[in-house]
């Protein structure tokens, strides 16, 4: 398992830009199912999560290529829509596939994704939304079968604005007979980008970025060729990391109108931003201020993704924070790690209490999930002395060699990767 080990206490800065987004990738390569024929993706990122679907695809009888960041996908010989569970269990995104493969063969067989460090993570919502398509969805165990001969538009209305279920039942209603309604969808830049790609596709869509979508059934849907927006996570990872450094970092490549949310309380902490085009301009020369109350929601609101970096910064703010989680019931992982580096946190159900303390100090640290461990190079790089980050396979899930992407801002950390015989040797 590698290893980050990152010497803290240098301010970031230069220029660095943005990646692609991975959770605008995922559901779009799922989507490529939907029409036959070679689909290239531009701008997708090299992540561990992006190889599970292009491995998923492949099981599945696709072709698929990853050069430099460009996917060509073939789904022409895709000729199973029986996800196995392996990959399943890899990564809870498989189930995006099931909404175009009920779509293409009638019939998908996948796996109760599972839950993970973040929480239950259930899928209800996306098998209510397939049923209210006409789907018959039988659950055996941890194995759920879909089966439609015909798909039938209906007005769908999602008791939360689930990202993953909006998502599903926007590929599977694209082929469907007739018109179908998406209210109370969930209204992340993501799915506007799903929307984008699929009427590229010759797809009837309207509404994604708002709480109602519809979607005119076609018959068929050809391939095409198209570019994801970028990552605004890893933006506002950066983001954070610069403010938190007290560095001065320009991010290119960026939307901005997709972090309106951070932009605010970033500059309520009394960070400079300076915004042009998609250039934001971050930096930081004093100590942050404590934010009174923050409370993670759907879209456009606080993003659940950047909860725990957000907390870095905080935990040596000038002052006491209350952050409240409301998307996930097991988000706060990282907090364990941080009180290690002398961050004073505490936790009381889905509200945690940042007591802000003038600094934290180097430790060796546990990476839980994906964005805890982004949170904890954060920390690393803003602590006096040296933090080793473990379990780095985590963040490789949504950050492209993220060592070398901060050490291009100056940053002091290596990637040592365990050998087979347990020695260590820098990555
Ligand atoms: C997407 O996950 C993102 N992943 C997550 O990013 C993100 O945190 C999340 O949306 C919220 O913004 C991808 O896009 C690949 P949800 P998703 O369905 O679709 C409950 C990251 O770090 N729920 O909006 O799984 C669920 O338990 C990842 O990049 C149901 O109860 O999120 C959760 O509490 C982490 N039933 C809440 O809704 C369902 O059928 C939000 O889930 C579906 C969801």
């Amino acid at each position: 398992m590698d290893k980050l080990v990152i010497e803290g206490g240098k301010p970031l800065s230069g220029t660095i830009a943005i990646h692609g987004a991975k959770n605008a990738a995922l559901p779009i390569l799922a989507a490529s199912v939907l029409a036959c024929g070679t689909v290239t993706i531009d701008h997708v990122p090299k992540l561990l999560d992006i190889g599970v679907m292009l491995d998923l695809l492949r099981e599945l009888g696709c072709r698929a290529w990853h050069e430099g960041e460009t996917v060509v996908l073939d789904t022409a010989p895709a000729h199973t829509s029986h996800v196995p569970e392996t990959l399943m269990r890899q990564m809870r995104s498989s189930i995006f596939l099931m909404g175009p493969l009920l779509a293409r063969f009638g019939e998908v067989q996948v796996y109760q994704p599972g839950g993970c460090a973040i929480g239950e993570r259930k899928i209800d919502l996306h098998l209510q939304g397939l049923e209210a398509l006409g789907a018959e969805v039988i659950e055996l165990g941890n194995r759920i079968i879909c089966r439609a001969p015909r798909l039938i538009g209906n007005d769908i209305h999602l008791a939360f604005p689930s990202v993953g279920a909006t998502e599903n039942i926007m590929m599977a209603a694209v082929l469907a007979e007739g018109r179908t309604t998406i209210t109370n969808a969930a209204r992340e830049p993501e799915i506007q980008d799903l929307q984008r790609f699929l009427n590229k596709m010759g797809a009837k869509i309207m509404g994604a970025g708002t709480d109602t979508i519809t979607i005119e059934g076609v018959r068929r849907l050809e391939p095409c060729r198209y570019e994801v927006i970028p990552d605004r996570i890893v933006t506002g990872t950066v983001m954070v990391a610069a403010a938190a450094t007290r560095g001065q970092v320009t991010l290119q490549n960026t939307n901005p109108a997709h972090l309106t949310s951070l932009i605010h309380v970033l500059r309520r902490c009394g960070v400079q931003i300076a915004i042009d085009g998609d250039i934001m301009k971050v930096s930081s020369s004093a100590r942050p201020k404590a934010i009174e109350r923050i409370v993670t929601s759907p879209y456009p609101a606080f993003p659940t993704d950047l909860q725990s970096q957000l907390m870095v910064l905080l935990a040596v703010a000038d002052g006491t924070s209350i952050m409240k989680e409301t998307i996930f019931e097991g988000r706060f992982k990282h907090v364990e790690e941080l009180t290690r580096m002398g961050a004073d946190i505490r936790v009381d159900m889905n509200a945690a209490f940042i007591r802000g303390v003038p600094r934290l100090y180097g430790a060796t640290v546990e990476a839980t999930d994906l964005r805890a461990g982004a949170a904890l190079v954060i920390a690393g790089l803003a602590a006096q002395g040296r933090t080793i980050v473990e379990q780095v396979h985590h963040i490789d899930r949504g950050y492209d060699r993220i060592e070398q992407m901060l050490s291009r801002l100056g940053a002091r950390i290596t990637r040592y990767s365990a050998v087979p015989d347990n020695r260590v040797v820098p990555g």
